[in-house]
């Protein structure tokens, strides 16, 4: 699906660097502008690949460091169903997590390359699955406002400049909203419950509320990308802009589980003005949280090196396997 116009690939070398010339950078210019979509043998500057290798490989490393929160909890999930819902949704992210890392291999880096900058910490992930999940609530809390965030900045992707990511995001976005909507019916099963399930649910939005509007990444007059990739078209809006659209969606949907505005002393429905007044202290926690030197994120960085060392003899098991697949064909042909 995403290599369909990349039948050599891993064989044949990157594409040079060098020689760009001012024609070439139009003419990719005007393909970009005319909405056509950019495809792994096409020609493209070589700011655009790499623009694009490192939203794809975070946004792939987002993917599956987040499937360590919420597979902490398959084992004290309520019931026997909630157990299941989480497992499924566990592996669909990991799935995610594969077809990002097949389109990015499309631009001519290795899996094993992507993971190892992954694992040393010099490649970014989305800095919310830092957050540790104290309740059950948490749990519902990220569906419905993490997988939410996701959605709203992900639908546009389906319509970016690149074909392989454009495809990919198809999937993907179907899949995250199954997985809002579990969270939001988590929340509803909680906000209908008892005093304490009703605060536990209270407490998980005044917890992950600003780490959700952070995961539009800087504001616009902080973002380093933005510029650029909207006249690439691999953004189609500002982080800002997305922000205030998903504020806007979710703000009646906490109305309607009879939730309160996170902040502390904050009147009932001033939610809209809560992105401005905060921006210095959120930027702040949002920009520590995204390092490797962050204790969370070192935290994290070591449960999936650990995960990664655990699964090595599985791969290696699958290769050994795989080699004798082909050997022994030829000779039952
Ligand atoms: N966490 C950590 N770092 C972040 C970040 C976040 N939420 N948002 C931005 N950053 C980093 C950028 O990588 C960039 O770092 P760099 O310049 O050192 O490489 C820096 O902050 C400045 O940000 P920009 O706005 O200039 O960067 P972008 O143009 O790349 O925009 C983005 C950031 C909007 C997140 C964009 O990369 C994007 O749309 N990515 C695709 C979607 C994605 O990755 N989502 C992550 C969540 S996936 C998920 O949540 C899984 C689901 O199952 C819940």
């Amino acid at each position: 699906m995403y290599t369909q116009a990349l039948d050599t690939h891993g064989k044949e070398p990157l594409p040079a660097a060098t020689g760009e010339s001012p024609a070439q950078a139009q003419r990719f210019q005007a393909r970009v502008d005319a909405e056509d979509k950019i495809e792994p043998k096409d020609w493209m500057p070589d700011a655009y690949r790499q623009t694009l290798i490192r939203q794809i490989s975070q946004h792939a490393h987002s993917e599956i460091v987040g499937m360590l929160p919420e597979g902490n909890w398959i084992t004290r999930a309520p019931s026997l169903r909630r157990k299941a819902v989480l497992i499924a949704k566990v592996q669909d992210e990991g799935g995610h997590g594969m077809y990002l890392y097949s389109a990015a291999e499309t631009l001519g880096i290795s899996r094993a390359q992507m993971f190892e900058q992954l694992l040393s910490g010099t490649a970014k992930y989305s800095s919310i699955f830092n957050y540790p999940t104290l309740t059950w609530a948490d749990i519902g809390a990220i569906g419905w406002l993490v997988d939410g965030a996701a959605i709203m900045n992900q639908i546009p992707i389906c319509r970016c400049s690149y074909g392989p990511y454009a495809r990919a995001m198809v999937r993907i976005c179907k899949e995250e909203s199954f997985h809002q909507r579990q969270g939001f019916e988590i929340m509803l099963t909680l906000a209908q419950g008892s005093g304490a399930q009703r605060a536990m649910a209270q407490d998980a939005l005044n917890r992950w509320w600003w780490p959700s509007i952070m995961m539009f990444g800087p504001s616009d007059a902080d973002s380093r990308h933005t510029a650029q990739s909207m006249r690439w078209k691999i953004k189609r809006f500002s982080n800002d802009e997305l922000r205030q659209k998903f504020v806007d969606i979710t703000v009646p949907q906490a109305q309607f589980l009879g939730l309160r505005d996170p902040r502390p002393g904050a009147a009932l429905g001033s939610w809209h003005a809560a992105l401005s007044d905060r921006p210095d202290r959120l930027g702040a926690s949002f920009m520590r949280c995204s390092r490797a030197t962050d204790p969370a994120t070192a935290n994290a960085l070591e449960a999936r090196r650990a995960a990664d060392e655990a699964g090595h003899w599985v791969r290696e098991a699958a290769a050994a396997h795989a080699r004798k697949q082909r050997t022994r064909a030829p000779q039952a042909a």
